[in-house]
């Protein structure tokens, strides 16, 4: 019903200001236009206008063909060469003729904000228009980030191919990962990756420029980076080198950054960047489909593709496995020759796993009989300085682990699921996700293939980090799924709920980029958004136990709850020093909450991973096991070893294949666990095993598989033990640490001194199996209770301690979904509480001071109390003095 035509015509009046200078809208007068660079190779206007006069930057040089032709004004123009159908792709987008605003205000002010919908070409422009303007050259860069990994990637790939340069000039830096060259010029990266550059060049002297991308996101890494760059610009200026710093938004409600004294105690200029978005027609559905909503959009995809004209459909679900589930399902309505992934072969990683468990036969054999106890004042791992790259993505990991943790109703049958299309047109199905692998991800940038319809079915990673060209029409679910944390109760939970008005808006902006479009919902409501943090504290950045968290200028300062939640963890673990008693009564006011670092805390603090596990770290130096604490620590920082087999069968053949694999993992995991000891450790002996294993395999894909690994996991976990190794070796050579390929599996002793270990660490995750006074009740049936919590809490039935349940537990996180699960389960004996987490004991008579009940040197339990419980009630065994 479209016309056809509209989007070029309506491009006109765009590309028409870029032809004939800034707008009337400009404010400042501007320099006069120079003519196009020479060599520019196109008859289409100018690409972009040299910035304004007066700019303290040293200019990189064109290249010998293409010298810049002298200028009206002394300003630096570097030329870019880029082929002729880019530049009329980039003329199209709104933000080119606000370019010139944007770079005079940049050249004026040292923090610019640009706001602008999603797709005006913020992310791949602004960094070109630094570029042209000399603001890089080969000893300062442009530096770009994103709180994403996919964007980070792909947004790179796509400037250096607009640009016509090398991914070695424009290039990217992500956990890990990266193409940066000594050419790198432009440098996309991760917020978490520039975050971990400031600790250790806290002036940023290697950039120039610091764009802040989507800081509508609001993660908790982009205003801890805010928070600090405000500063650091400040510095820069001082030092008379001047650092600038644009931050990008998608929305306009950028007065918590313009009206934050602390912030930026000059308002920063705010460039808004109005962009052309055609009429989106919003269809409600008449049924609300509160739970087949996955069904409903593939039914909706259908009806489109076979009734309405051309045109991209992109379809908003809430996470990975879903998207999987719609995608096959459409490819199998609409069918279209696709290879199928070939099975591999199991055989060799059989033999690796044999030779383990051998391996591990004979270091049974050589176990010491004596049981060690670790001890508390023995941190003396570090400290180290660097080493450690970053510590960001965490959203991508969470994606991973919402992809996987939610039992989705995704039957094939539907109502009317016998419903068959016609499969005449070719639909164009691709998938579109955080963790896809980045050449899959690019594919949805290319066009389909001659005559089919393209069809992509994202999670809201299509919301507004990435634009999908072509995009017609939009099937919105309504819904997102996101993790929650309860600050109170310690409890992650993964829940689906309905998006936001301003979400379910951007998501029907998406439809109309190109030409007007169609967007099918069927919420007609939007409840406000649950109240519930969606940043475990654990996940603040780490190390912030050295950063000045009260006086930090954040865009909005964390609730005082969250930072007295935060302090308490610290001090309990023994990071910050205890306040005075009578401190603590009070109720402890924000301003007075800085608790000086202790000497555990500063060697925490330098592992880029979470306190709990930072602590482990810190103290396992003990009976040598730092390697394994190492290997556990990183495993349980990547999440989900494992592969998704709780995931619903799309077919009775796939169903078969899922339990085969079930029965396999479950075996597999009962052997890593092993017996004795090495069972109690329970399922972190499982990620000891997984990683032990798996490296001995070479870590090869075959072995994964075979093992019902993911193989991108263990891939993580394998460059994060080399950090932490290399980390540990960079400061404290005689630690002689190396990471052995063919790690030897831990003595019986050794298993004693870890479980010792994560104790200390999780020490405000310990459960206790419910006494039969409960049992009652029905449904405290093999419950644990946990001091945070009334409701039960059950060992995951993944846990290796599945049927062992033992007394006492120290658990990685409780997870909520049909029950509340604790996952990462290992078992704790009763003796150890007091003696390793006495910060979480109360004595009868009390301690003078919170602090170890410890003699360092004998490693025995100094103190001498009646009585003694953990936090409430809990009545422990009075410890005695030797
Ligand atoms: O950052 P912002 O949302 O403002 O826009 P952008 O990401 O810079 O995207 C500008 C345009 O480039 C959009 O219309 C995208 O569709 C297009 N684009 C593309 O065609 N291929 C890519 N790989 C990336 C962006
Ligand atoms: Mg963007």
């Amino acid at each position: 019903e479209e016309g056809e035509s509209a989007s070029s015509e309506e491009s006109e009046p765009d590309e028409a200001p870029a032809a004939d200078g800034p707008g009337a809208h400009t404010g400042p007068p501007s320099a006069p236009l120079p003519p196009a660079p020479a060599g520019v190779g196109h008859e289409s206007p100018a690409p972009s206008r040299p910035p304004p006069a007066a700019r303290a930057s040293s200019p990189s040089q064109g290249t010998a063909s293409h010298p810049p032709r002298p200028l009206a004004k002394p300003a630096v123009f570097v030329p870019v060469n880029r082929l002729p159908e880019m530049q009329e792709e980039r003329l199209k987008l709104p933000i080119l003729s606000e370019e010139q605003v944007i770079m005079e205000a940049v050249a004026e002010h040292p923090i610019v904000i640009v706001c602008g919908e999603t797709g005006s070409g913020k992310t791949t422009q602004v960094p070109q228009f630094l570029y042209e303007a000399g603001y890089s050259s080969s000893d300062s860069i442009i530096g770009v980030t994103e709180p994403r990994r996919v964007a980070a990637v792909a947004m790179s790939q796509r400037v250096a191919q607009e640009m016509n340069l090398s991914q070695r000039v424009v290039s990217y830096q992500i956990r890990y990962e990266g193409n940066v060259t000594e050419e790198t010029r432009i440098k996309f990266m991760t917020d978490g990756v520039l975050l971990k550059e400031i600790q250790k060049d806290f002036l940023l002297s290697r950039y120039k420029v610091v764009v802040l991308d989507e800081a509508h996101e609001r993660s908790v890494y982009t205003d801890v980076l805010l928070g600090l760059l405000s500063r650091i610009v400040a510095l820069r200026a001082k030092r008379h080198l001047p650092l600038k710093l644009l931050i990008m938004s998608a929305t306009l409600r950028v007065e918590d950054f313009t009206q934050n004294q602390r912030l930026f105690p000059k308002p920063p200029p705010v460039i808004k960047v109005e962009s052309r978005q055609f009429p989106v027609t919003v269809h409600f559905n008449k049924r609300t489909p509160l739970e087949d909503y996955a069904g409903e959009c593939f039914r909706k995809v259908c009806k489109i593709h076979r009734m309405l004209p051309a045109g991209g459909i992109l379809v908003f679900l809430t996470g990975q496995a879903e998207v999987h589930a719609l995608c096959r399902r459409l490819r199998r309505a609409f069918p279209a020759s696709r290879a199928r992934a070939p099975e591999k072969d199991q055989e060799d990683s059989v033999e690796e796993m044999r030779k383990f468990k051998r391996s591990r036969a004979r270091a049974k054999r050589a176990r010491t009989a004596t049981l060690p106890q670790i001890n508390l004042d023995n941190y003396s791992v570090l400290p180290v300085g660097e080493g450690d790259e970053d510590r960001e993505a965490e959203m991508d990991e969470e994606e991973e682990a919402l992809g996987s943790d939610l039992d989705l109703d995704l039957g094939d049958e539907g109502p009317d699921g016998g419903e068959h299309p016609d499969a005449s047109l070719p639909l164009h199905v691709l998938p579109l996700y955080s963790l896809l692998a980045p050449e899959r991800q690019a594919q949805v940038f290319r066009p389909p293939p001659e005559g089919a319809r393209l069809c992509v079915v994202a999670t809201n990673v299509a919301e507004t980090s990435l634009t999908i060209p072509g995009i017609k029409y939009v099937v919105d679910c309504g819904k997102v799924k996101r993790r929650f944390y309860d600050r109170v109760t310690g409890v992650s939970s993964f829940r689906v709920t309905w998006v936001s008005q301003a979400s379910a808006d951007q998501r029907a902006g998406r439809a109309g980029r190109t030409e007007p479009g169609h967007c099918y919902r069927w919420a007609t409501w939007f409840p406000a958004p649950p109240s519930m943090s969606p940043c475990p504290r654990e996940q603040q950045p780490r190390g912030h136990a050295a950063l000045p968290v009260i006086n930090f200028p954040f865009p909005t300062p964390p609730s005082t709850e969250a930072l007295v939640a935060a302090e308490e963890l610290l001090i309990a673990l023994g990071a910050l020093q205890a306040p005075q008693q009578a401190r603590r009564m009070k109720q402890l006011e924000v301003s007075r909450l800085s608790c000086p670092i202790t000497e555990l805390g500063r060697t925490m603090a330098t592992f880029p991973v979470a306190p709990r596990y930072a602590k482990m770290l810190a103290l396992s130096r003990q009976h040598g096991c730092l390697p394994y604490a190492i290997a556990i620590v990183a495993a349980m920082t990547v999440r989900e070893l494992f592969e998704e087999l709780d995931r619903p069968a799309a077919s009775e053949e796939e169903l078969a294949s899922l339990k085969g694999r079930r029965a396999r993992v479950a075996q597999v995991k009962r052997a890593w666990a092993g017996q004795g000891a090495s069972l109690k450790l329970g399922d972190l002996m499982v990620l000891l095993g997984a990683v032990g294993a798996c490296e001995y395999a070479g870590c090869s894909p075959q072995f994964c598989e075979a093992n019902g690994l993911r193989y991108k996991a263990m891939l993580e976990v394998r460059r994060l033990r080399g950090q932490l190794t290399t980390a540990v070796n960079a400061v404290c050579p005689e630690a002689g640490l190396f990471l052995d390929p063919k790690m030897q599996p831990p003595t019986e002793s050794q298993v004693t001194a870890l479980r010792q270990l994560v104790t200390a660490g999780l020490g405000d995750h310990v459960a206790r199996r419910v006494q039969s006074e409960d049992l009652l009740d029905e449904k405290w049936r093999n419950a644990y209770r946990t001091p945070l919590l009334d409701d039960p809490v059950f060992v995951h039935p993944s846990s290796v301690l599945f049927r062992e349940l033992p007394e006492f537990v120290v658990y990685q996180e409780i997870v909520e979904t049909t029950k509340m699960y604790m996952k990462g389960v290992s078992a704790v004996e009763i003796q150890w509480i007091p003696a390793l987490l006495p910060s979480y004991c109360q004595f009868n008579p009390p301690l003078e001071e919170p602090g170890p009940v410890y003699c360092p040197e004998r490693g025995r339990v100094l103190c001498h109390r009646t009585s003694v419980f953990y936090r409430i009630g809990w009545p422990l065994p009075a410890v005695q003095v030797d």
